[in-house]
């Protein structure tokens, strides 16, 4: 485990450290509390709701990767069946800043990763940056999205971003992590891990480019993690297939140096393309990842 985590432990209530201890040892800890583990942290702190996120904040923070900032900030999404899923920042070095992933957009997309089709509340260290309240205008359930910070009254995602900009301004009804899929088909690839690509891109979220893509980062034990391609109706806080990926392989425990070699694969009759930075976000994390790439067609 971690360091940073064994730290962050230290930093939860007293009445919750036992327990939430033997979870994160367990080799099947995934950076995720089901909705029966929520029960008993509820039950062990007198902790309910949102005030049990927020304690458990530390935890999220602790997955951080900022060797550019040093400023760890951490997130935790609700999904619609109780289920808490983690999240934190990552910069890569060597990359330009753009290409950094925020907590929310990491606990989000966490939560995509792992099947969930709608999200409830997020609850965050530090206010969410207006990148942020852009992406998370992209969610399916954004209307009734709630935001929790340690220091104010929950709000809902339109208190922080009122007048917003969203999907509807573009006559677009697809929602990120509504259930959608593409039926872009791998019939004629041989590659297992492209074949991964390919499964990811059929569920990403590209209404607006149509640039469906997907990446499969395969580790050197063998573990596979898919990132799906996630757009939004204002463009930039678009957050590439690549980030996704990492995202699952952070949560997972695993860094970078574990990549053995990645697949991207994408829509290639549409309007972007995802090739360039990808290879260039490979190469400053390591240039001896290779790069499997598939071009669909739509
Ligand atoms: N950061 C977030 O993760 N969320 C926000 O909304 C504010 C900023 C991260 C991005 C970068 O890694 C570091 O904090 C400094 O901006
Ligand atoms: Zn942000």
């Amino acid at each position: 485990m971690r360091t940073a985590l064994i730290d962050a432990l230290t930093q939860l209530p007293d009445s919750l450290q036992s327990t939430v201890s033997e979870w994160l040892h367990a080799s099947a800890f995934d950076a995720t509390f089901t909705q029966a583990q929520v029960a008993d942290m509820e039950a062990a702190s007198g902790l309910s709701g949102a005030a049990l996120r927020l304690a458990l904040l530390p935890l999220a923070a602790a997955y951080a990767v900022t060797p550019i900032s040093r400023f760890n900030v951490g997130a935790i999404v609700r999904g619609e069946d109780g289920t808490l899923y983690l999240g934190a920042n990552i910069e890569l070095t060597g990359v330009q800043l753009g290409q950094t992933v925020h907590a929310e957009q990491a606990a989000i997309s966490h939560a995509w990763t792992k099947g969930a089709t709608r999200l409830t509340d997020i609850t965050i260290n530090y206010s969410p940056c207006g990148h942020c309240r852009q992406f998370m205008n992209e969610l399916n359930g954004a209307e009734d999205l709630v935001i929790q910070l340690p220091k104010s009254d929950a709000k809902s995602l339109h208190a922080y971003l009122p007048e917003a900009f969203g999907p509807a301004d573009l006559g677009i009804e697809a929602r990120l992590l509504a259930d959608q899929t593409q039926g872009l088909t791998a019939d004629d690839i041989d590659d297992p891990l492209l074949k991964q690509a390919v499964e990811a891109a059929n569920i990403s979220h590209a209404p607006y480019s149509g640039n469906y893509s997907g990446v499969a980062i395969e580790t050197s034990d063998g573990r596979v993690f898919k990132g799906m391609y996630a757009e939004n109706a204002a463009f930039n806080p678009s957050l590439p297939p690549l980030q996704v990926a990492l995202i699952a392989a952070n949560m997972a425990g695993y860094s970078w140096d574990k990549i053995a070699s990645v697949a991207l694969a994408e829509v290639v009759n549409s309007t972007v393309s995802h090739l360039a930075d990808t290879q260039a976000s490979l190469d400053a994390i390591n240039p001896d990842i290779p790069l499997l790439y598939a071009g669909l067609r739509a």
